[in-house]
């Protein structure tokens, strides 16, 4: 899709999604299961616009991260982002995806829905934190294709 590429570079990633909000340890490698990253740079200046990340955690497709860098965000990009990681995750024979968010209202709009943790698979360290529902109000949400 335009503006959009593949890329494994998961340093640059990693740092570019904690810089936008995002719970992540910044690292070289990407995590244990990680299949796919898509990078939107800007195509005159190589800056890292938005970014997106597939993976697999306990046998399911998990959006692990999006991010939109804060003044571009509203433009699209984060949706065209979704539609590629969703895609990719169907290609690959997936009936479901999850993810573990803070902006339910954003994802709600495109098709998911907010799950109980107790129907959740274990694909986040929400599933045993103590934190969660007290201190802590992430949503865990689920896409049906
Ligand atoms: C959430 C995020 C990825 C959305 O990306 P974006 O490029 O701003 O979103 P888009 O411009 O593609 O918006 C698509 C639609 O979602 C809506 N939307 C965007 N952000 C929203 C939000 N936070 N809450 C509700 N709706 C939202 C837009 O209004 C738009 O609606 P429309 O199609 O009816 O006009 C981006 O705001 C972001 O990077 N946030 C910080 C990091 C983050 O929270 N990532 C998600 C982790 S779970």
């Amino acid at each position: 899709m335009k503006g959009t590429k593949e890329t494994g570079d998961f340093a640059r990633l990693s740092a570019f999604y904690k810089d936008n909000g995002l719970e992540i340890e910044v690292s070289e490698t990407a995590p244990q299961g990680t299949l796919k990253s898509w990078k939107w740079e800007d195509g005159e200046t190589g800056e890292l616009l938005a970014a997106a990340t597939l993976q697999k955690r306990d046998g399911c497709y998990v959006l692990a991260d999006l991010a939109v860098k804060e003044e571009l965000r509203g433009s699209g990009m984060g949706k065209k982002l979704l539609r590629i990681a969703e895609d990719e995750a169907k290609s690959l024979g997936a009936g479901e995806m999850w993810l573990v968010g803070k902006v339910p209202a954003f994802y709600s709009k495109f098709g998911w829905k907010e799950m109980e943790r107790e129907t959740a698979p274990d694909i986040s360290r929400c599933q045993t934190c103590e934190d969660f529902g007290v201190t802590c109000f992430p949503s865990i949400m689920k896409k049906v294709f």
